[in-house]
């Protein structure tokens, strides 16, 4: 049997392809491995979002290229395959640069990888137009084994692209137009992984909540209205989505949150600036104060809410007086876990021409503030869940002998003793400790509650 090795790089998007890749090439006769050096075939599913990106993919190229050498040496043949953004960001540059290059291939392409990967190797190629057929029809659908592998928690890709246009990011452009799923492919993917024990779905897509599917009944489904049908499927016990844009946050979502026990109380919502100014120049289309508004509105459906951000520092012609209406923003809303990085230009994109850029010395002090006002938030949500009663989704053993580990419904890790449940199973755990990275729990009694 031939092996693949797959190295994927950026957000669960890119998580989610690579595990369709592998499905896919399971069924030409490839097994994974961990091992890049026994690999007959390594595809590096890379990422374009932020600074140096396609750099660093030039940079592990090399070794990429060193170890074909090797392999060569010894009589192997190695075909080498650039997936995702870079891929399709640069396209036939990367066969120009990288000489150890077989096959370029954009996101929305992947599916013809096998064909692809049978041209001779004397004819390298690059597939990256948006093609009009869906990826999806021809991606064979992952074995029950396989599946189970991957564990309890499962994401499932119900939109792709974007067509926000914000002004710093590069996503409309490498992941094209917003497209959604039909609702009956969800439900089918949803179906056979409900089946192999799943019990955690994470809907994503780059602009997830625009998701405005096509219905069975031939209506326009929202994300509101999908997650409703997705709670009805027996052993799925928990739902999640990302990445949303605050402007797509509306009543029927909201009220998911409120009617919806399944969809768990957190939420993933970038607001990149506190600053008006700021927000309208990267195209966000709302202000602050919109934000804070809509935050209130969610967390009176639900009043548990743990909220999550990314924040941009440093966007072009930022001032301190905009900064400092971020860190404003932040002490306002209240965050349990954040992402934060230094505004880098992305070739192509509008803000990448702004002549103002802010220099590199006051983005990385703007970013340590702002930083360390985040984690601080972060630490005190989770010492708030010190004494409190969580359920805890168990996805793998501990680090100990007799521990389970598992996620709080707000994504929180959990440890805690016990030698009687079992990867799957939802346990009403009391937490104790909170360390820096996860919490500690003990199985609370009465009230534990088995896999439904
Ligand atoms: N510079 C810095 N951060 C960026 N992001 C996207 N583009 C850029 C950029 N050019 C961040 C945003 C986005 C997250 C996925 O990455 O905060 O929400
Ligand atoms: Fe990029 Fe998100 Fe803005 Fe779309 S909404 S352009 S993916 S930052």
């Amino acid at each position: 049997m031939k092996k693949v090795f797959v190295k994927s790089y950026g957000c669960q998007m890119n998580v989610y392809d690579a595990e369709r890749m592998a499905d896919m090439l399971a069924s030409e006769g490839y097994s994974e491995t961990k091992a890049m050096e026994e690999a007959d075939l390594v595809i590096l599913n890379t990422c374009h979002i932020r600074e140096k990106a396609a750099e660093k993919v030039y940079s592990e190229l090399g070794r990429v290229r060193e170890l074909k050498n090797e392999r060569e040496a010894a009589g192997y043949e190695t075909k080498v395959v650039v997936a995702g953004c870079v891929a399709q960001a640069e396209g036939k540059e990367i066969l120009r640069r990288a000489p150890a290059v077989d096959v370029v291939v954009g996101p929305q392409n992947y599916h013809n990888l096998p064909s692809l990967l049978k041209k001779p190797r004397s004819e390298r190629v690059v597939d990256t137009e948006f093609p009009v057929e869906d990826k999806f029809d021809h991606l064979p659908k992952p074995s029950k084994a396989a599946i189970r592998n991957r564990g309890v928690s499962a994401f499932l890709t119900i939109q792709e692209g974007c067509d926000k246009f914000c002004t710093f990011c590069v996503v409309p452009y490498t992941r094209g137009a917003e497209v959604s799923r039909p609702v009956a492919k969800i439900l089918d993917e949803a179906l056979r992984l409900a089946d192999a024990g799943v019990r955690e779905l994470t809907l994503i897509g780059q602009n997830v909540n625009a998701y405005h599917g096509e219905g069975p009944d031939g209506a326009v489904w929202s994300l509101g209205r999908l997650l409703h049908r997705l709670a009805e499927i027996p052993g799925i016990a928990r739902l999640r989505y990302m990445t949303s844009h605050p402007r797509d946050m509306d009543d029927e979502l909201i009220a998911a949150h409120r009617d919806l026990p399944a969809v768990m109380p957190y939420l993933h919502l970038p607001v990149q600036s506190g600053s008006d100014r700021i927000l309208d120049a990267m195209n966000r289309r709302h202000t602050g104060d919109e934000y804070r508004r809509l935050i209130e509105r969610i967390r009176k459906a639900q009043p548990n809410l743990a909220l999550s951000s990314d924040f941009i520092v440093g966007f072009p012609g930022e001032t301190d007086a905009e900064f400092e209406d971020t860190m404003r923003l932040v002490s306002d809303v209240g965050f349990a876990s954040s992402f934060s990085f230094k505004y880098s230009p992305r070739p192509g994109t509008p803000a990448a021409d702004i002549e103002t850029q802010v220099s590199e010395a006051v983005k990385a002090e703007r970013l340590a503030r702002l930083q360390n006002l985040l984690e601080m938030q972060r630490q005190a949500f989770n010492h708030g869940t010190v004494g409190q009663t969580l359920d805890v989704l168990l996805e793998k053993p501990g680090r100990h002998p007799g521990q389970m580990a598992g996620k709080s419904p707000y994504l929180q890790p959990v440890q805690f003793e016990s030698d009687r449940h079992a990867v799957g199973e939802i346990v009403t755990v009391r937490i104790i400790g909170a360390g820096s990275n996860s919490l500690f729990g003990e199985i609370s009694e009465p009230g534990n509650q088995a896999a439904a």
